[in-house]
């Protein structure tokens, strides 16, 4: 069995859902955990110590260890002082697990900078915050967990949510970057892209969904992603209904040559539509150049 007995870890948004989902089987597990949520509305608005509260509460009535935290992600005042409550409960942060998250769904021509900025604040900005908030404790410690919360609807994108998969995309460069730069610290760094039925997803999804998708069935690969035994980083996996799969961005081997003008490449738009034989990485990107 995974255990995570003397490891601290943070979840945001673990008023709910998914996060009230991974706080609990980390706890169980021996985590102790801080239970972050502002616990205002689906858009963001509003706030209450209600959700943070009563999820910390459960995992203490349990036999685990947590605290509660209602500090807003998506400030950078809001993100040390998460940060703090784990150094002043538990002394150190080992796991970081960004998951608050708002929608505000709109069509992309009737969207308002207010709605796209909001967006962006609470999953990029504060998954960005959080993250560095803790990261000198673990570049001390050389060790950390790291795991952002994208969707398929960011990896893939849907009708009404510019804003969102602008964010949820965002989160993937986000990550890769944190693998890319905490590796030499012992830092792992993932995103998962979840389908689940909660308060986010429970008009959207089909009734028959509610049994099959349930937020357990996503919290297993998040306990996994954040157990020291998993080396993985800079990945991303969709998880859902008790199936998981690895993402890739790839790049297919493309269409070369000097004389490059648009006709050229008109022409020759099937190969580079190609996908096979794809290469993974930057640099392997730049050598096909070359
Ligand atoms: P949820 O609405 O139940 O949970 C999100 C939580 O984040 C709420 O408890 C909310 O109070 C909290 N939160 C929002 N803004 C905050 C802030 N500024 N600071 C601290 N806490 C804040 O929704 P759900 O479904 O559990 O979503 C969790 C994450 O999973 C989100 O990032 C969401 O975008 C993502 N996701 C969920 C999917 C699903 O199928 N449920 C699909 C794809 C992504």
């Amino acid at each position: 069995m995974l255990r995570f007995d003397d490891r601290v870890a943070i979840i945001t948004g673990a008023g709910h859902g998914l996060g009230r989902s991974h706080a609990l089987l980390l706890a169980e597990r021996g985590a102790k955990v801080v239970v972050n949520d502002l616990g205002g509305a689906l858009d963001g608005t509003g706030a209450s110590a209600g959700p943070a509260a009563e999820v910390a509460d459960l995992i203490v009535k349990n036999g685990g260890q947590a605290v509660a935290s209602t500090d807003n992600v998506a400030t950078p005042e809001g993100a040390r002082a998460i940060v703090q409550t784990a150094v002043d409960a538990f002394g150190k942060v080992d796991i970081v697990v960004n998951n608050a998250g708002i929608l505000r769904d709109r069509s992309f021509g009737k969207m308002t900078v207010e709605d796209f900025d909001q967006v962006l604040a609470v999953h990029v900005r504060g998954s960005y915050l959080v993250s560095q908030a803790a990261y000198p404790l673990m570049k001390a410690a050389g060790y950390g967990r790291v795991v952002n919360t994208s969707s398929p609807a960011g990896l893939f994108g849907n009708f009404g949510q510019a804003n969102y998969s602008t964010a949820k995309m965002g989160l993937v460069g986000l990550t890769k970057t944190i693998g890319i730069e905490g590796a030499r610290n012992g830092i792992r760094a993932n995103a998962i892209a979840p389908i689940a039925w909660t308060r986010m997803t429970e008009a959207l999804l089909p009734a028959e969904f509610e049994a099959k998708f349930t937020p357990e069935r996503v919290s297993a690969l998040v306990a996994y992603l954040v157990h020291e035994s998993c080396e993985t980083s800079g990945e991303v996996f969709t998880v859902g209904g008790g199936r998981v799969a690895r993402v890739f961005v790839a790049e297919g081997p493309g269409f070369k040559t000097d004389d490059v003008t648009p006709e050229v490449i008109a022409g020759n738009w099937e190969s580079v539509m190609a996908e096979q034989p794809y290469v993974l990485t930057a640099g392997d990107s730049m050598k096909a150049m070359l």
